[in-house]
């Protein structure tokens, strides 16, 4: 069907299909069409009932009396596609991504996504423009807490489980999901935004691919294209990446959208001398819609006229579109089940947001937690906020219904009489994300003073920090009795911090990123090489070996640290077999218990270390994790699974590799390996 209706499509008609624009385009009131038609900028007025998809809609009558509208002027009644960027929450507001990642849990985080799928659908959206699985190593860039962290294989997990809870059976209730962006943006020169990648293809395809491809075995509607160069070549006009890799490599048929405006931002790339060889540039490279430029809107006929080519191309990429209007069943209905009414915005949450909002939390630091009976005093910058959203949650951002943690923590008291001081610091909540890169993600100095003072005046301190990023600790840490990591929670942020701090649920989040232990070591991560000269000793003097001067090589803390409540020991690690051959499978059996009196979750990790390879392995490479639940004194044998195609890596065209010899698999975390066995690879 939708064969035949491209084949009744005039070439601005299908050219139409694949321009992006806002809703005022469509705004029927009487200003805002005045304003409409004095502002044909990078759309054109006449041609507005011929465009194919909105972006930013997130409300319901407003959509659909745009649909309506739309229908009513379009000749061939193809309705329009909403696309919103529904981050982490709709309405209801769940923690940030990057928090998301720290609960290391599958489940929860499929949950979240359903529900947000099932707010966005009823408030008129089609497509989600999340998840977002840009690995990152840098803290400084600021989009650090849209993503799930440094680890390919976490963020990847994460992103496979959001578009399975997003899009689900593609029913009225789910939304589209659309993997970004495409690819290699968490990695700008300098954690400057926008700024170029100067990945290596080995480095790409082994550290950076993984997490978009596990994303796409979830089989994601939509990818959106990313601002920077990846080899050389902005991502929106990759050839290589979109077409070779992307659709090639990984087979991938659905929609190719831009980001906002990445066509035409590449005349000052200067990689398109003007808005019509960015037109051919991109549809040549295999990019289907142009979010909010000009480019294909006024530039696209054109560039068919000096390339017939461009035609064959055309038909392609609006194809899928069709199909994809087609699958979210908009020409059945194109109001999707919704009717205008009075009702307000529809939150769905059944207590999975403070579940989530609590697996989130990561304790990096316990020296007087839980609370019992002690009286406290709250102080610091966040302690009586109601900002604790996070970046990216402008479409329910109903900050009013938040708690500070102020109104709900018991036991208060004044400053002279209190017990324990809780200081709540960090970050403004939108001091992360887009265009938010910092040259120092440190404490701030307010912070740093205010700390050493109360330490000076023998107080005992809890510091939660409120933060979209990692934030260096290492100035405060002497200051603090206890650390609790709260990257920013969302609506429940309050609420899970009291239950926590008072013990009334226990901490089961891990970091997903490491937190450095000065800026000079950024990037840091746990995968790092061994190096040609690894050091030997802790000894900063010592010299020819891959070391600072002035700092160790660590971090304050690593990835995968945190702690609880409850000790939980590591007892045998027992393998199946100790030989692998292709097409094998080995079993691992972890023996735990929980040596201590209440229900905790542990995350166990695997990791691996190839000791020789054609292409050099980092030290440590996650290749599993499985989050547990343990009751008092439980001992539970977990029992694990890994594929020969685990312990692979790839070379520079993308191929698998792995070559015969010892590998060693270890269970705990970069920064304690607890358990250890090798396999022999045959
Ligand atoms: C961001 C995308 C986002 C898009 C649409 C861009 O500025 O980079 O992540 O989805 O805007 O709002």
């Amino acid at each position: 069907m939708t064969k035949e209706l491209l084949n009744k499509l005039t070439l601005e008609e299908k050219i139409g299909q694949l321009v992006q624009v806002d809703p005022s385009v469509y705004d029927i009131s009487e200003e805002t069409e005045l304003f409409g038609v004095s502002n044909d900028t990078y759309y054109v007025q006449k041609d507005r009932f011929l465009y194919g998809s909105i972006l930013g809609i997130n409300n319901k009558n407003h959509a659909i009396r745009i649909q309506k509208q739309y229908l009513e002027n379009s000749k061939h009644k193809i309705p329009l596609l909403f696309m919103s960027d529904v981050i982490h929450g709709c309405h209801t507001i769940f923690p940030v991504p990057l928090a998301q990642a720290a609960s290391f849990n599958r489940n929860l985080v499929r949950k979240a996504a359903t529900i947000s799928a099932k707010e966005a659908a009823s408030s008129g959206i089609h497509v989600t423009f999340s998840p977002m699985v840009d690995v990152t190593r840098d803290i400084r860039w600021g989009r650090v807490t849209e993503g799930y962290g440094e680890d390919a294989y976490l963020t990847g997990e994460m992103g496979y489980e959001l578009v399975k809870g997003y899009q689900g059976d593609l029913g009225n209730n789910n939304v589209a999901a659309c993997l970004k962006h495409f690819a290699g943006y968490g990695a700008p020169d300098a954690g400057r935004d926008y700024n170029e990648v100067t990945l290596s293809k080995e480095t790409f395809f082994n550290y950076y691919m993984p997490a978009y491809a596990r994303t796409l075995e979830a089989n994601p509607k939509l990818v959106m294209t990313s601002f920077n160069t990846l080899f050389g070549i902005p991502a929106t006009a990759n050839k290589y990446l979109l077409r070779d890799i992307l659709r090639g490599q990984y087979a991938f048929n659905g929609v190719i959208i831009s980001d906002f405006a990445s066509t035409s931002n590449m005349i000052a790339h200067k990689y398109a001398d003007g808005p019509l060889s960015a037109a051919m540039k991109s549809i040549k490279a295999g990019l289907d819609i142009d979010m909010m430029s000009d480019v294909y809107s006024k530039h696209l006929k054109l560039a068919t006229e000096k390339d017939p080519s461009i035609l064959k191309l055309i038909d392609d990429a609006v194809l899928k579109v069709l199909k994809l209007k087609e699958k979210l069943g908009l020409f059945k209905d194109p109001y999707r089940g919704l009717s205008e009414d009075n009702q307000g915005p529809q939150f769905y949450d059944d207590g999975t947001n403070l579940e989530l909002a609590i697996e989130s939390v990561v304790l990096l630091k316990n020296n007087n937690l839980p609370l019992k009976n002690e009286k406290v005093y709250l102080m610091g910058e966040y302690a009586d906020s109601r900002r604790t959203n996070g970046s990216w949650s402008w479409v329910g951002g109903h900050i009013s219904n938040n708690k500070t943690l102020k109104e709900v923590f018991p036991n208060q008291t004044s400053y002279e009489e209190a017990d324990v001081i809780i200081y709540c610091f960090g970050e403004g909540e939108r001091e992360s994300g887009e265009s938010q890169s910092k040259t120092n993600p440190s404490v701030k100095l307010e912070d740093v003073k205010q700390l050493k003072q109360l330490h000076d005046n023998g107080k005992k301190v809890i510091g939660v920090v409120y933060s979209g990023r990692p934030l260096i600790l290492t100035e405060v840490e002497p200051y603090l009795d206890s650390i609790v990591f709260a990257f920013y929670l969302g609506n429940q942020m309050s609420k899970a911090i009291k239950r926590l701090l008072l013990g009334e649920a226990n901490f089961s989040g891990r970091l997903p990123i490491s937190i450095p232990l000065n800026v000079g070591q950024i990037p840091m991560y746990y995968g790092q090489f061994t190096t040609s000269r690894p050091r030997n000793t802790d000894d900063l003097t010592e010299q020819y070996v891959s070391n600072y001067k002035d700092s160790p090589n660590t971090p304050l803390y690593y990835f995968g640290d945190g702690l609880s409540y409850s000790e939980v020991k590591y007892h045998t690690l027992t393998l199946n077999k100790t030989k692998l051959s292709e097409g094998d499978t080995i079993k691992l059996s972890v023996k735990l218990e929980n040596l201590s009196d209440i229900f905790t979750k542990e995350v166990v990790q695997v990791y691996i270390n190839d000791l020789f390879s054609e292409i050099v392995r980092p030290k440590l490479e996650l290749i599993l994790f499985e989050k547990v639940s343990l009751n008092p004194k439980q001992t539970l044998v977990v029992e694990l699974e890994l594929k020969y195609e685990s312990f692979m890596y790839k070379d520079g065209n993308n191929e698998n590799k792995l070559e015969e010899g010892p590998i060693e698999i270890m269970i705990g975390s970069p920064r304690k390996i607890l358990l250890q066995e090798t396999i022999e690879i045959i």
